[in-house]
C-alpha cells in the first residue's frame, strides 16, 4: 500500500470513528446536564396514565385506610376549634389522595420532581375545602423548610421504594409530627424471603429503578419502620393487592400502617 493509500484509509477511518464519538459525547454530556430534568420530565407525564388502573382499584381499600384520619383532631387548640387537620404529604406526584383528606385540611407538599406541580394544582382545584399550604420541592430525606412538632398527619403512598433513605425519611416524618400526631403510610414492599417473587425482585431491582425513576422493589419498608424504634406505636399489616398481571405482578405485596408519635 502507497503512503498516499494509507493516508486516504486512516483519514477514512478517522471519518468513521469521530461522527459516532461527537455523537457519543454529545449525548453523554446532555445526560449529565439535563439527564434527571429529562427522567423526571417523563416519569411526571408517564406516571398519571400509568396508574389509572391502579388508582381505581385501590380506591375502596385506600378509602378504609385512610378512614381514621375523619376523626383525627388537630394538637392545635384553635385549630381543633374549627375542626381543621395539619397534613403533609411526602412524594404526593400529581396528588391522588386529595379525596382521602377531611374538609377543611391545610396541606402541605413535599415532592422533588417540579414536574408534578403543575399536575397536582390541576388536581387541587376539585377540592376547594382542601387549602393548600405549601408545595416544596425537596426530598423527604431533609425536610428543613418544615419546623419539628408542627404537622398533625404524614402522609405517603408508594413513596418509600423511590426515597434514598427510608429510615432518614421515617425520622424525619417522626421530628415534624406533634406528639399524637399520626404517619399514615401505603407502600409497596419486597415479598417474603425464601418465594420466587423476593428472588425475582432482588435481581430485578437494578434494572427496574433505572426504569422507574429510582423504584426498588426489594425494600423491607415495614421492618424499617419498626426497626427506626422513633414512634410509640405501629401498627401496620401486609397485604395482596389484587392486580396481579404485568408489572403489577412486581409490586403485588403491600404494607399498609399507621405510626403514631
Ligand atoms: C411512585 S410515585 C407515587 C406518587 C403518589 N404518591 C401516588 O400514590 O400516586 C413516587 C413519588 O415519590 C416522589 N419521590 C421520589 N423520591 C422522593 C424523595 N426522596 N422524597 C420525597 N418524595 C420522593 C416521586 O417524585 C413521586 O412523586
Amino acid at each position: 500500500m502507497t503512503t498516499v493509500e494509507k493516508n486516504a484509509l486512516y483519514s477514512k477511518v478517522f471519518s468513521y470513528l469521530t461522527t459516532p464519538l461527537l455523537v457519543g459525547l454529545f449525548l453523554y454530556g446532555l445526560n449529565k446536564k439535563f439527564g434527571k430534568t429529562i427522567k423526571n420530565w417523563l416519569f411526571a407525564s408517564f406516571w398519571n396514565r400509568a396508574m389509572k388502573e391502579y388508582h381505581s382499584t385501590m380506591r375502596e381499600m385506600k378509602k378504609s385506610h385512610f378512614d381514621s384520619m375523619q376523626s383525627h383532631k388537630s394538637a392545635d387548640v384553635e385549630l381543633r376549634k374549627k375542626s381543621v387537620l395539619r397534613i403533609l404529604e411526602i412524594g404526593a406526584g400529581p396528588g391522588a389522595n386529595f379525596e382521602f383528606f377531611p374538609k377543611n385540611s391545610k396541606l402541605m407538599i413535599v415532592e422533588p420532581n417540579a414536574f408534578f406541580e403543575p399536575m397536582f394544582y390541576e388536581n387541587q382545584h376539585k377540592y376547594p375545602d382542601i387549602k393548600m399550604e405549601k408545595f416544596i420541592i425537596n426530598s423527604a430525606e431533609d425536610m428543613k423548610e418544615i419546623e419539628d412538632n408542627s404537622v398533625d398527619v404524614v402522609v405517603s403512598t408508594l413513596v418509600l421504594c423511590s426515597v434514598t433513605s427510608v429510615e432518614k425519611s421515617v425520622k424525619e416524618v417522626h421530628r415534624v409530627l406533634v406528639s399524637g400526631g399520626k404517619y399514615y403510610y401505603w407502600e409497596h414492599v419486597h415479598d417474603k424471603a425464601g418465594t420466587w417473587l423476593h428472588f425475582i425482585q432482588s435481581i430485578l431491582t437494578p434494572l427496574w429503578s433505572f426504569l422507574f425513576d429510582g423504584c426498588n422493589l426489594n425494600r423491607s419498608i415495614d421492618q424499617t419502620v419498626l426497626g427506626c424504634k422513633v414512634f410509640s406505636q405501629v401498627q401496620q399489616k401486609r397485604f395482596d393487592i389484587p392486580l396481579k398481571k404485568g408489572v403489577w405482578g412486581m409490586v403485588r405485596v403491600h404494607v399498609m400502617g399507621q405510626a403514631t408519635k
